[in-house]
């Protein structure tokens, strides 16, 4: 699981910033500029939203592509979407716990099918 960090140090916007910003529907580095004010004037900044973007659950390492092709072959829960390609399956490393912080993201992908 991603801890939480400063991605935009111009702006000071921190990463479950722009996780929330994707869980309201954001997809493109664009779309973080309006949703949670990143300024994107550095290349490493870039970059790294074009990671975070991509990336759907951290702890089991699966896309966007991935959860966004599973929905669009018919996983409509967050739950099949679990099934099929393991997001939302964590386990947090230091409870032992589901750690499910990807689950809001992947209901959001499920509802815009993107
Ligand atoms: S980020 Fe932990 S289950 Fe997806």
């Amino acid at each position: 699981m991603a801890k939480n960090r400063i991605i935009c140090t111009k702006n000071n916007v921190d990463y479950l910033t722009i996780r929330k910003a994707m869980t309201a529907g954001a997809r493109t580095i664009e779309d973080l500029t309006k949703q949670a004010n990143v300024c994107t004037e550095c290349e490493g900044c870039k970059s790294e939203l074009e990671k975070i973007l991509s990336s759907v659950c951290g702890c089991k390492e699966v896309s966007l592509k991935t959860v966004v092709n599973a929905v669009k072959n018919g996983a409509d829960t967050v739950e099949k979407v679990g099934e099929v390609t393991g997001a939302g399956t964590g386990i947090d490393e230091e409870t032992g716990e589901e750690c499910g912080k990807c689950k809001s993201l992947i209901q959001n992908i499920i509802d815009l099918g993107r």
